[in-house]
């Protein structure tokens, strides 16, 4: 009994000893060898094994499909040649065939895998966006605005560059006047401009700006952004803020700027807070004064905040000097008011405990963040 002989040695043997003559033994024989190739196929699941699978079967070099071609196609005696291509031929088409399924059964197979690892899972938490939030500047400047609304004022913003004449002129500082060196001032260098411009020192100019367009009663408070020429360090900074007030109309004394003061101050900072009033100087102002406040930290024994004195500058504040009337068509016979500035940085710093003003304008989100309301 002759022991079959497996069909892929068969492919290393010459056709003349295959053993085989009739169209049907040269089907079987393909036949076998596409089972072969089947059984093979079954047994892959990845892309790498098939492509194991292409070169054993299909290579140019050793591919069984070459191998066959060369001993079985090449010397086969002319009678039998043309049944060994034919089969050839269909063999070759349905190993290809094999492989093409195989390879869109493995992709699909792959694909179906990402889309189960990638199933939604409706029970875990949401994505929570992080939002936005006023910084705390504004929410101090919106929270000094509306206690002077409550108040009966109304709020205006003005031009952050401005003309010496907004900024000192009718401000009662004429060309040269020594109290311009009260603001190191950051003049603009701009070609072929008539009038010399500047970044405002303070909101004053602003009290010009209004009165020329409004006639009396005048009650408004102006925020913004001022610019001095400053080193910047833990209390300055080149740009800030201010907030500045105007009131102007007949029979208005230095009383009722201590009681809009007042009143102002214990919003702010608590209704335990006193204030105090001591003569100071400003060119725009007849008299002025700065208003201390009592230390909201210590209640006035003394800390760090006050620098042991108990009381913390807060506002520059006047009665408007009679002059400033006279740059807006104002009557200062009929008519009397007062102004008032304060540093809104400033006010932030004390209610909130911050002691470095560069800190607003870094932006650090660790820091922002703790002021997110
Ligand atoms: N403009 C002054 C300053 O910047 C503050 C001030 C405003 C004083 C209004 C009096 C009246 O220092």
């Amino acid at each position: 009994m002759t022991k079959e002989i497996d069909i892929l040695e068969k492919t290393k043997l010459p056709f003349s000893e295959l053993g085989v003559s009739s169209g049907s033994e040269i089907e079987e024989l393909f036949r076998k060898l596409l089972q072969k190739a089947e059984g093979e196929a079954k047994s892959i699941s990845t892309e790498e094994q098939l492509e194991e699978l292409r070169i054993r079967w299909l290579g140019r070099k050793r591919g069984v499909l070459t191998l066959v071609t060369e001993n079985w196609l090449v010397p086969a005696p002319p009678p039998s040649k043309p049944w060994v291509g034919t089969y050839l031929n269909w063999f070759k088409e349905q190993l290809a065939n094999l492989v093409g399924y195989r390879e869109h059964a493995i992709r699909t197979l792959a694909e179906q895998e990402v889309r189960e690892a990638h199933v939604v899972d409706l029970t875990l938490p949401g994505n929570i966006p992080s939002h936005g939030a006023r910084h705390l500047i504004t929410q101090t400047m919106e929270e000094i605005c509306d206690i002077f609304l409550r108040l009966g004022f109304s709020v205006v913003e003005g031009p952050e560059i401005e003309t010496a004449y907004y900024n000192f002129e009718a401000l009662n500082m004429p060309a040269h006047h020594p109290a311009r060196d009260m603001w190191d001032t950051l003049y603009l260098n701009l070609p072929g401009g008539a009038e010399p411009l500047l970044l405002r020192t303070h909101t004053s100019p602003m009290q010009i700006r209004v009165m020329e367009k409004q006639k009396p009663p005048v009650r408004v408070v102006v925020p913004g952004k001022v610019y001095r020429h400053d080193n910047p360090d833990a209390s300055h900074s080149f740009m800030f803020h201010q907030i500045e007030g105007l009131a102007v109309d007949r029979d208005i004394t230095f009383g009722d700027l201590k009681g809009v003061l007042d009143h102002f101050l214990r919003e702010f900072f608590g209704p335990q807070t006193r204030t105090r009033f001591v003569p100071s100087y400003f060119p725009f102002t007849e008299p002025s004064a700065d208003v201390h406040g009592s230390c909201h930290v210590c209640g006035s024994a003394g800390c760090r905040v006050c620098k042991f004195t108990g009381w913390i500058e807060l506002v520059g504040c006047g009665m408007v000097d009679p002059n400033v009337y006279g740059f807006v068509g104002y009557d200062a016979q009929e008519l009397s008011g007062f102004a008032f500035g304060m540093g809104v940085d400033r006010f932030a710093m004390l209610k909130y405990g911050i002691d470095d003003i560069q800190l607003f304008f870094q932006n650090d989100v660790r820091f922002l963040m703790q002021f997110r309301r």
